[in-house]
Parts: C-alpha cells; sequence; structure tokens
C-alpha cells in the first residue's frame, strides 16, 4: 500500500509538472484530488488494510496529498507567470507613458486674470454694463456729438431699434456713475464691437478694459492717471517697459493722452506700439450723468476724475509676443496648447 502510494504521487507529481496550460492542471486536480479521484480511491482502501498499518498509512495518504497540493500550486504560479511574460512581450514597461493632455486657461484671459489682480491691488473694484447699448450710453453721455465720426454707420453696428454693439467699453463709466455714488475706482473689462477691417492688429469683436477714478473735485489730477498707468503697465511689462504718454482728443476727456509702450522683440527693431487711450474725466461727462441721475453728487463742481481704456487683445499680442490678433480667435490648437 505505501509503495502503491509513492507512486501516485510520483506520477501526480511528474503529470502536474508536464501539463501545458491552465486546463491541463485543472484535469490533473480534478484526477488526483477530485472527490472520484485517485487519492479519494486510495483512502476509501483504508478500510481494508490491518489496524497496525493504519497509521502509517493515513500519515503517507496526508504526505501525497500535501506532495500533490505543492506541486499544483507551484505549477500554476509557473503558468501565470509563463503568460505574463507572454503577455508583456514587446513591450517596453521603461519607456515613459502617454501624457494625458491638460486644459488651458485662453492667453487673453490669462493677461485678463494678470490686469484684473494689479488693478484690484490699487483699489479698483469690477463694473460690468450691457454689450447692446443705446446710443445715448456710447455717445452722447461720453460728450460724442451727432457728427462725431466713431457714430458713423460705417463704424459701429446698430440694430433697428435704434440700439448698438457698444463700440467700446467707455460705456460702463455712465453706467456705474448712473447707479453709484462718488467716489468711485472701476474697472470694467468686456467686449466691444467696430465694423474694422479684420488684419493683423484689428477684429470686429475686440477686448477692453475701462477705468474709471471719481473722487471730490481737485483730488483726482493727472499726476495719479499718469503713476496708477505706469505702475500697472511695469506690473504686467516689468519694471524697465518703458511708458509714454502722447497728448491725443478724445471726446470725454479733457486733457486727453493715447499711452504707447516700447516693444522690444529680440532681432527686431524696437517700436513704440499704442495700448491705450487716457485723460481727465470731461466735464461734460459729468453734466450728462448728473442730468440722468437727477441729482448733483457728480456735479462737475464737486468731483473731477481720471479715465483709461486699453485694448485686451493688443495687451496679449505684446505680453506673449503674437504677431497677429487673428490667432486669438483661431483656436487652433496648436497655438493654444503654447500657452499651457
Ligand atoms: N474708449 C476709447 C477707445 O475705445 C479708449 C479710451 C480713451 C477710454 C480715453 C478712456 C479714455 O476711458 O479716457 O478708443
Amino acid at each position: 500500500m505505501l509503495d502503491q502510494l509513492d507512486q501516485l504521487k510520483t506520477q501526480a507529481v511528474t503529470d502536474i509538472a508536464a501539463s501545458a496550460d491552465e486546463n491541463g492542471l485543472e484535469a490533473c486536480r480534478v484526477k488526483f484530488l477530485g472527490k472520484k479521484g485517485d487519492l479519494a480511491a486510495a483512502s476509501a482502501g483504508m478500510r481494508d488494510i490491518a489496524k497496525e498499518e493504519k497509521a502509517s498509512v493515513g500519515q503517507k495518504l496526508n504526505e501525497v496529498r500535501s506532495a500533490i497540493t505543492a506541486a499544483i500550486d507551484e505549477r500554476s504560479a509557473a503558468l501565470t507567470a509563463n503568460r505574463d511574460a507572454a503577455a508583456l512581450a514587446g513591450i517596453d514597461a521603461t519607456l515613459p507613458g502617454k501624457p494625458h493632455p491638460v486644459g488651458t486657461l485662453h492667453p487673453l484671459t490669462q493677461v485678463l486674470d494678470r490686469a484684473v489682480s494689479v488693478l484690484r491691488r490699487m483699489g479698483f473694484a469690477l463694473a460690468d454694463g450691457p454689450e447692446i447699448e443705446t446710443e445715448w450710453h456710447c455717445f452722447d453721455a461720453l460728450n460724442t456729438p451727432a457728427d462725431h465720426p466713431a457714430r458713423n454707420e460705417s463704424d459701429t453696428f446698430y440694430f433697428d431699434s435704434g440700439k448698438l454693439l457698444r463700440s467700446h467699453t467707455s460705456t460702463v463709466q455712465i453706467r456705474t456713475m448712473e447707479t453709484e455714488p462718488p467716489p468711485l475706482r472701476i474697472i470694467a473689462p468686456g467686449a466691444a464691437f467696430r465694423r474694422d477691417e479684420i488684419d493683423a492688429t484689428h477684429l470686429s469683436n475686440f477686448n477692453q478694459l475701462e477705468g474709471l477714478c471719481v473722487d471730490a473735485k481737485g483730488s483726482v489730477t493727472l499726476a495719479d492717471l499718469k503713476g496708477t498707468l505706469e505702475y500697472f503697465f511695469h506690473a504686467i511689462f516689468g519694471d524697465d517697459t518703458e511708458v509714454r504718454f502722447r497728448p491725443h482728443f478724445f471726446p470725454f476727456t479733457e486733457p486727453s493722452f493715447e499711452v504707447d509702450l516700447k516693444l522690444v522683440i529680440k532681432g527686431q527693431k524696437p517700436k513704440w506700439v499704442e495700448i491705450a487711450g487716457c485723460g481727465i474725466v470731461d466735464p461734460a461727462v459729468f453734466e450728462a450723468v448728473s442730468q440722468s441721475r437727477g441729482d448733483d453728487l457728480y456735479s462737475p463742481d464737486k468731483v473731477s476724475g481720471f479715465a483709461f481704456g486699453m485694448g485686451l487683445d493688443r495687451l496679449a499680442m505684446i505680453l506673449f509676443g503674437l504677431p497677429d490678433l487673428r490667432l486669438l480667435i483661431e483656436n487652433d490648437v496648436r497655438f493654444l496648447r503654447q500657452f499651457a
């Protein structure tokens, strides 16, 4: 009996080691360890053997069972390892993984965020107004007479109702003064529209950032305006950036200036680019606001102020060295990806 069991063990271990795959191994398990398997049959034979031998045969049975179980486990591990190795064949697990594409803020949004954060540090609060405006808010209240070229049909988009797409964000100056009492320090970023021919430096739908500071008469000066804008442009473009104020005309400010930045691009001759308009708020604007409000809080005898407006697209163009404004609206991912 003991010899028989040894033979069974040898045969089982040999068959198991030779099993080619998981199915073969399972067949071995059933054959040797199954309920109707060889080992079960041998155990059943215990009934017929002599009492004295029972202990040693029992021991042998256990030994054979453990040996077969161990052989099955070992073969199973080996088969799994083989299968894993086959699955990985030809794959270099040390190669870098494929990166997940990560979204990014549009360059205009990045410029806007920076501009707003600098101006908020100086105490300017965000304000806004509608993009579809009345002629009065866009022009009359801003001291722009009916015969001013900016009001020409070929310059602005008019609706049949007589309303128009605002041609600048200066409308928000009026909107804010109509509803808020002085003193005021606001900025209003937003869209503006003009019937411009679209080219590398002009879009018909563009973005501006308006600023307005109003306080007691005599307390807001040209020096405040200049200091504010110089601080702003240095904060955005670096302290070395040259800023120039050039006398100009705007109906709603007097005196008025255009602000130029010296644009230095590697390998190119530095050039001045116009970036903003600004000035001391014209008393006529305060008169219009006073009339609309029906009180004298904004009477030109009581308040003075400065205002500025700049093109955000231009700002982005200079900040990122863009050769063409149209890049900002084409949404070509090859372009946008560079700002991640
Ligand atoms: N609204 C002007 C434009 O669109 C820009 C501007 C000039 C805004 C002077 C101002 C200002 O607030 O004071 O060209």
